[in-house]
């Protein structure tokens, strides 16, 4: 049996197990994928583990996805630039780091709208996530891409260390909400919308474009108070489940050569959710 995992703290909440352990049944791979407890100061010997008894791959969580650059054999460019590997692959004894976090989140909007080059982009964050969907964004030859953010130092400082060539500001959160109509994609990238934030926005969209796209990257709840707010403005919504799930599908990819179902995928994500 192949053995995969995923590693992080806390990782009791991970749906990932119920995910992989459903496509790999649903695709006849004798393999099992776990999720495994690791404390930040055992991460270096929890690698050194894994990789003698031979894993074939494994997910990176919170709050290992920077730490875990230094122990790996080797990381893909894109993964290096973002910082964060999210995707660990057993390529003939040596582990290879990828990041699917940004990558998935562009396979899910592409599916959703057609042309994105020419389209106005607005991502609001300037965390983790907000990195990997920016840089893997530029990469992908998206020519306009605004960052906003509490801390507007941070959003400058991405624009900064982005190796991909792209037009970008970095923006305060009220010159935002003011110049608003302007993209075409409002990306929401913060931890604000989850609990105990639930009830709160990052920034007002009154000046919302009628036909904008905006997407949030949380998934519980499955419709944030931002994104209510943005459906009443007239615009396409798409919640966290798509970036979850087309992260998971890449992974599944690398790992096996098969792109999975993804409706199966979300459906199974939906049900963990309850
Ligand atoms: P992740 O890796 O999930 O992106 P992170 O790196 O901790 O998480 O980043 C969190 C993001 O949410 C940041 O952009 C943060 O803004 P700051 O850079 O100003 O800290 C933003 N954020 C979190 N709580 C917020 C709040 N209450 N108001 C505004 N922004 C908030």
């Amino acid at each position: 049996k192949k053995l995969y995992a995923v590693i992080g703290d806390p990782i009791g909440h991970s749906m990932s197990p119920a995910m992989h352990n459903d496509l790999f049944q649903h695709y006849k791979i004798d393999a099992h994928y776990h999720a495994l407890h690791v404390k930040s100061e055992q991460l270096e010997d929890a690698i050194k583990g894994l990789k003698a008894i031979g894993i074939s791959g494994f997910n990176v969580t919170i709050p290992h996805k920077v730490k875990i650059i230094s122990l790996l054999d080797r990381v893909d460019s894109l993964a290096l630039s973002i910082g964060a590997v999210n995707t660990v692959v057993n390529e003939d004894g040596q582990l290879v780091g990828y990041n699917t976090d940004g990558s998935g989140y562009l396979t899910g909007i592409r599916n959703e709208l057609s042309s994105l080059e020419d389209k106005k982009v607005l991502i609001i964050g300037a965390g983790g996530a907000a990195r990997a969907i920016y840089f893997s964004m530029a990469d992908a030859g998206i020519k306009q891409i605004d960052l906003t953010n509490r801390t507007v130092n941070k959003a400058l400082s991405l624009i900064h260390d982005c190796p991909y060539a792209v037009q970008s500001e970095a923006l305060e959160l009220n010159e935002t909400e003011k110049q608003l109509i302007e993209y075409d994609i409002v990306i929401q990238t913060t931890s604000i919308g989850m609990s105990p934030e639930r009830d709160y926005i990052p920034l007002s969209l009154h000046n919302l474009k009628t036909n904008a796209f905006v997407s949030d990257i949380i998934y519980n709840p499955l419709e944030t108070l931002f994104l209510q707010n943005a459906k009443e403005k007239g615009a396409s919504i798409q919640n966290g489940i798509s970036m979850f799930v087309h992260q998971g599908a890449l992974a599944f990819q690398k790992w096996t050569g098969i792109l999975p179902d993804l409706d199966r995928m979300k459906n199974i994500v939906l049900k963990q959710l309850g």
